[in-house]
């Protein structure tokens, strides 16, 4: 018989996060009114009809064994516990099973360690606090000042990309966003409601993004830090940002520091992001709502429902920032929230180029930019907004990538996210509504599948000018007030779209929706075909088809890829692979692809009784939906940022130790340096022991 996890109470309604991850996080989003009240119609209504009938792929797909488990685990630094599943092994998972998702699973766990598959090693790359920066001092948790902070490495690491870096053997250049700060788990003595100027100096200063150069022994193997580098960099919530794209320079974003509305300080809430062809990285500004003070005292109506749809609400903000700088309070500074929740663009070569927040892509809770191609070289980017019942969008570009090292060629590539097309997904289901029981049942067709058309939005053309295809909305208010746009035109209404990837191998696109526990409670919109679940706690991997496989199409097919959950629960659904042969997983979040054309998977408040983890699953062939677990996180902690390489995967330990309760006095974990030592998130490599690729 299985065994079966204890089931670790969450906080209720947000998933399996602590109350801690929603309070900083997100400012509580979870427990504030759900933001998008428009009545918008549902996927449901439609065509039955001559439908493929994939029953039998169901029926063979039920019964069976419980929670993967997988060959021994090991215990990562500071492991504390052994791994708290017994292994009893995935059936033909040893050694077997798609290239690339060869390795034992790891078995759910709560562990307070990364935790790999046996075979395979791991180091942790750079942790916060670290020095990056000439002249930074080492990291000393009881004489943390603001100074110190802007030259080391920031708090909560998310994203992650590597790019290459010709010229030094063995070296990748690393760029990471740091999405928030958990003060309570960074300062001794923390006093929520009269934190000093210093502290909140150093989370300004620990907020942001990264660049640091690092270096590895071999092709596999750890990666370390290189500091002192010439292309590191810090960017924190107070460096030189410039709006690029139609908005720039709008009325809607002028601010008496800033009257000409083109210069924003900092980047807040990076949550994923991408990085594109040309050599540029992405990030996402999510939760920036939570930043700004008195939304409440805004009484203009149309300025006060703006706010209210984005979840800007309240009066003093968790953190209290506007204490101590003015622009952080909307009765003194309407304008400032509408300069973030952007995607911001890096070209992490140039150390001394200023970021630019491409405003062509729309303002909403980004939780990721992930481009590809068009067949004639336009980038098209994927993104998600993050919030329950809110829209999944796509941009693509009026302008080809050129080709080529030369200055010119990398300028021009620096304004091909100025001008194109704005768009935002509308999905049908193919089964009558009727079929759709709001508990995971597959239809008759046996498949949660349908059609879709991308909406446009706005165009942005050269210098900035725009057309809206909204009726209503002028162009600059279609990319300020974009969720708007998306009421207006019906976009769908999904379970908190986060992460978005195309496979650079078929050209497919995964959509992460992770989760939505209003769905279908009273007054809410209730499950479609797209989102099949009421009370959705697991969430589910959406397959994106453009028509004829052209990113630039304006209509798609799209299916039910994973259903989430323990696999004995009947709702889960693995595109079909017998369940007796998958890990269970929760919450998926963060999506990237192997070189072998692998999704992997990463969660955020797993629902099962298990540390959260990375998963890989393979996507074409008759192994498709075989879904593995490779590792688990420390206590209270997410996985984040995740990249396979050939020989190497690396990923975010984001808010170790982020339980109820917890403290720098009292943590709840004593990842990554052991106990007395206090709680750092930072970035892990993993490789395998014998040198040779990853799940070969
Ligand atoms: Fe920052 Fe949507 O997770
Ligand atoms: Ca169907
Ligand atoms: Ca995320």
């Amino acid at each position: 018989m299985p065994k079966l996890l204890p089931i670790i109470t969450s906080h209720q309604g947000s998933g399996g996060r602590s109350a801690l991850t929603c309070r900083f996080r997100c400012g509580d989003a979870c427990f504030n009114e759900v933001p998008n009240t428009s009545d918008n119609e549902y996927v449901g209504d439609v065509i039955a009809g001559a439908l493929s009938r994939r029953s039998m792929m169901r029926a063979a797909a039920v019964v069976t064994v419980a929670a993967a488990a997988g060959s021994a685990v090991i215990a990562g630094p500071g492991a504390s516990e052994a791994a708290a599943a017994t292994p009893d092994g995935i059936k033909g998972g040893k050694g077997k099973g798609a290239r690339g998702l060869r390795f034992a699973p790891v078995a759910p766990n709560t562990t307070d360690a990364v935790t790999v598959p046996t075979g395979y090693e791991q180091n942790v790359v750079i942790r916060w606090g670290e020095p990056i920066l000439r002249g930074a001092p080492a990291f000393d948790a009881d004489q943390q000042t603001a100074k110190a902070q802007a030259g080391q490495f920031g708090y909560n690491n998310d994203f992650l990309s590597l790019l290459p870096l010709r010229g030094e053997h063995g070296r990748q250049v690393l760029v990471a966003n740091h999405e928030y700060t958990d003060e309570i788990l960074m300062f001794k003595g923390y006093d929520p409601e009269n934190p000093t100027r210093e502290q909140v100096e150093i989370a300004w200063a620990a907020h942001g993004l990264s660049v640091v150069v690092v270096e590895g022994e071999r092709k596999g193997g750890g990666l370390r830090a290189v500091s002192r580098h010439h292309l590191n960099r810090r960017l924190t919530a107070t460096s030189r940002f410039r709006l690029a794209g139609p908005v720039a320079g709008s009325p809607l974003v002028r601010t008496k520091a800033d009257p000409r509305g083109t210069t924003v300080l900092g980047t807040l809430n990076n949550c994923s992001g991408g990085t594109t062809p040309w050599g540029t990285t992405l990030h996402g500004e999510e939760n920036f709502n939570q930043y700004f003070a008195n939304a409440a005292k805004v009484t203009d109506p149309t300025a006060a429902a703006r706010l209210k749809r984005y979840g800007v609400a309240g009066e003093a903000s968790e953190r209290k920032w506007e204490r101590f700088d003015d622009r952080f309070d909307l009765a003194k500074e309407p304008n400032e929230a509408n300069r973030f929740g952007w995607v911001v663009e890096l070209d992490p070569y140039d150390p001394d180029s200023t970021p630019r927040k491409r405003t062509a892509l729309g303002r909403f809770k980004h939780e990721a930019a992930q481009p590809r191609l068009t067949h004639d070289g336009r980038p098209v980017v994927y993104m998600g907004d993050d919030e329950k019942f809110d829209y999944f969008y796509k941009f693509v570009s009026s302008k080809r990538v050129a080709k080529g090292k030369s200055r010119a060629a990398h300028e021009h590539n620096l304004t091909l996210l100025d001008e194109g097309t704005l768009y935002v997904a509308k999905l049908t289901g193919d089964s009558p509504a009727s079929e759709i029981d709001g508990k995971g049942t597959l239809p008759e067709d046996g498949e949660f599948d349908g059609g879709g058309k991308w909406i446009p939005l706005a165009t942005a053309g050269p210098g900035g000018k725009a057309v809206s295809h909204v009726e209503g909305m002028t162009a600059e208010e279609v990319y300020v007030f974009t969720r708007l746009a998306g009421d207006k035109v019906g976009a769908t209404k999904m379970d908190r779209p986060e992460d978005i990837e195309p496979s650079p191998h078929t050209g497919k696109v995964y959509v992460a929706l992770t989760n939505n526990s209003d769905r279908g409670k009273a007054g809410k919109p209730g499950a479609d075909e797209a989102n099949p679940r009421n009370l959705n706690k697991h969430g589910q991997v959406l397959e994106l088809t453009e028509r004829r496989n052209r990113a630039d199409a304006t209509t798609f097919a799209w299916s039910l890829f994973l259903v989430a959950g323990d696999p004995n629960d009947p709702s889960t659904y693995f595109a079909g692979f017998p369940k007796d042969r998958v890990s269970p997983i929760s919450c998926p979040d963060n999506v990237a692809f192997d070189p072998h054309g692998n999704l992997w998977i990463s969660t955020d408040g797993n629902q099962l009784g298990s540390h959260d983890g990375l998963f890989g699953v393979a996507t074409r062939g008759d192994r498709r939906g075989e879904l593995k677990q490779f590792l688990t996180m420390p206590k209270g902690a997410e996985t984040c940022g995740p990249l396979v390489q050939e020989r190497r995967v690396v990923v975010a330990v984001q808010h170790p130790g982020e339980v109820d309760g917890a403290s720098v006095e009292k943590p709840a974990s004593a990842w990554p340096d052991g106990p007395g030592r206090i709680v750092r998130p930072s970035v892990v490599s993993v490789w395998r022991k014998d040198g040779r690729d990853i799940g070969v």
